[in-house]
């Protein structure tokens, strides 16, 4: 594979967005973004496209009847871009069957937890991390995983660790490993893009 097109959904500030961005000008990733997609209107991550000179549209899901249509809106806008790989950052939305279908083994998902803790239903943004801190533990970190039918339990791609202190909050929490996604979500996009991913049940081989 080379030069693989990368379609980007997002619900929100886009930092990780501007993070690809930025290591595609780089020439750390051997792809390049078609197109932008938010479910968010004036989401910041639209603003961050535009400025990059890239393809950019909100989606309302509320214009369509069910999920089910909005999907198929969705599958039509990221094919009619010639998108081959679906980087999910920040997009706050379950996707639905026939869009895991269409896109089986090419969506990335970034998760700020070491999955399988603190994560599925309910576990997005700063709830993540409040829960992390609850529970007391010692590290958490960030996960890359392909996405399946389920919510965040698709195989693994990458993890990394972070140390959680005793005094953190949710903030302290969430800035130290938004540092450590934006480096792992780059290191895995640009392995697919040089397909060097395999994938084997469960298991994830980095060639
Ligand atoms: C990140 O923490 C990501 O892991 C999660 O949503 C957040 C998005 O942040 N899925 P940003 O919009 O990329 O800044």
């Amino acid at each position: 594979m080379s030069g693989v097109k990368i379609g980007v959904l997002i619900s929100g500030g886009g930092t990780n967005l501007q993070s690809i961005i930025d290591n595609i000008d780089a020439g750390n990733i051997d792809g390049k973004i078609e197109l932008v997609i938010s479910n968010r209107e004036g989401a910041f991550g639209l603003e961050r496209a535009e400025k990059a000179g890239i393809k950019n549209i909100y989606i309302n899901r509320k214009e369509f009847e069910n999920e089910e249509d909005y999907n198929l809106h969705l599958i039509e806008k990221l094919k009619s871009a010639g998108v081959e790989l679906v980087v999910l950052a920040g997009y706050l939305r379950v996707l639905s069957k026939n869009f895991i279908k269409s896109y089986k083994n090419k969506i990335i998902n970034i998760h700020p937890s070491l999955i399988p803790s603190f994560c599925g239903r309910g576990y997005y943004g700063k709830k993540v991390h409040q829960a992390a801190i609850d529970y007391g533990v010692k590290i958490s970190g960030a996960t890359v995983h392909f996405v399946d039918e389920g919510t965040d339990t698709g195989p693994i791609i990458l993890q990394e660790t972070v140390q959680v202190y005793p005094d953190d909050d949710a903030d302290d929490l969430q800035k130290r490993i938004l540092q450590i996604e934006h480096k792992l979500l780059v290191k895995a996009i640009n392995l697919f893009c040089t397909d060097r991913i395999k994938i084997d049940g469960r298991k994830i081989w980095i060639l």
